[in-house]
């Protein structure tokens, strides 16, 4: 009935540029930062050459938990998207969507609804911290987990890419998958296995913290020159004098690290090491090497930004061809829950 033979989730035995991998992010109307271009962004661009399909959406829907006005969503969504295309997602390769252009995902959410625990839901952690805080918590905050599950079982997904702090929602898609197939004795659903984004090499913000935006310690990915100019100057370093060796395990060091070769961070290092080495130097380094490589970046999100008519072009054919990935699994688990017109 659907191609996805997958029940108990060998992705191992699938070659792998035939895993078909997705992620979605919330629009929120932050202003990436450095920390989320390195952390993620970059790793969803090396994805899509890897990969045959690579499925990257804009969650507006989740977004509604957040954010309660209309323009604004609108205005943050197709933020999502100019970055996403200024990085260097590239919609030949990968399929950029808008979640909610294939509100077939909400149909799937009120199935796996109905084979999904209380128990498991207010064992999530956003949940717990929110009545933690004593919010007064809508549905939508509680069933997240549901819709961001449909999001990746709609696809066929095998592997999500995302932080750490996503791991559980993937478990829980994974679980919910599970009891479907079990219940209605079906393969419709692929169990997805999470991709967990490489942040060893954290990004340290201005103050050596991970960078954040909570922390207030972030460089922004397409900041003027000033704004950069100022975070970069305001990078915390010890009071070691300009003549005396340094400690590269710093902040400043690290992140001058992220735009050199390894041969270019090794003499660096040698130099430190030696003395004589001034902080301010590295800075007016850093931030050189930061416009250079962030530029072309720049260039091509003015440029989609000037022509608003393509970025809501690519984001129709990625619903489109997103619609052919989904409308089997859909179709598979409609037929097995006996729902709507039989298939045969
Ligand atoms: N919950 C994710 C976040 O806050 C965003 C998201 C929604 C997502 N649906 C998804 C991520 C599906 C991966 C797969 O970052």
């Amino acid at each position: 009935m659907t191609s996805q033979k997958n029940p108990d989730s060998k992705t191992e035995k699938i070659p792998k540029r035939a895993l078909r991998v997705l992620s979605g992010t919330k629009p929120t109307g932050e202003n990436l930062h450095l920390g989320n271009y390195f952390g993620a962004l970059r790793q969803f661009v090396a994805l899509q050459e890897e990969h045959d399909t690579a499925l990257y959406f804009i969650a507006d829907y989740h977004a509604m938990t957040t954010v309660k006005n209309g323009p604004e969503r609108r205005h943050n969504t197709l933020a999502v998207a100019l970055d996403y295309l200024a990085a260097g997602l590239d919609p030949e390769r990968a399929i950029l969507f808008r979640q909610s252009d294939l509100p077939e995902v909400c149909e799937l959410t009120w199935m796996l609804t109905t084979v999904t625990p209380m128990g498991m839901l207010e064992r999530a952690h956003a949940y717990k911290a929110a009545m933690d805080k004593g919010e007064d918590i809508e549905h939508g905050v509680f069933t997240y987990p549901v819709l961001m599950a449909a999001d990746i079982l709609l696809y066929g997904s095998h592997l999500v890419p995302v932080g750490r702090d996503q791991k559980q929602h993937i478990e829980m898609a994974r679980d919910m998958a599970q009891r479907f197939n079990r219940v209605y004795e079906t393969d419709a659903l692929v169990l997805p296995e999470p991709y967990i984004l490489d942040d060893t090499a954290v990004v340290p913000g201005t103050d050596g913290q991970k960078m954040s935006k909570s922390y207030g310690n972030t460089i922004p990915m397409f900041g003027s020159k000033g704004k950069l100019k100022k975070s970069v100057m305001g990078i915390v370093t010890d009071s070691t004098p300009v003549e005396d060796p340094k400690d590269t395990n710093q902040a400043v060091f690290e992140l001058w690290s992220l735009f050199a070769s390894d041969s270019e961070r090794e003499e660096m290092y040698a130099r430190a090491a030696a003395g004589g080495l001034g902080y301010g130097d590295v800075k007016k380094d850093l931030l050189a090497r930061l416009m250079d490589y962030f530029e072309p970046m720049r260039a091509r999100r003015t440029e989609f930004e000037r022509n608003p008519d393509d970025v809501e072009a690519i984001l129709r054919a990625g619903a489109e061809r997103a619609r052919e990935l989904a409308m089997p699994v859909l179709a598979a688990c409609r037929e097995a829950a006996g729902l709507g017109e039989p298939q045969h």
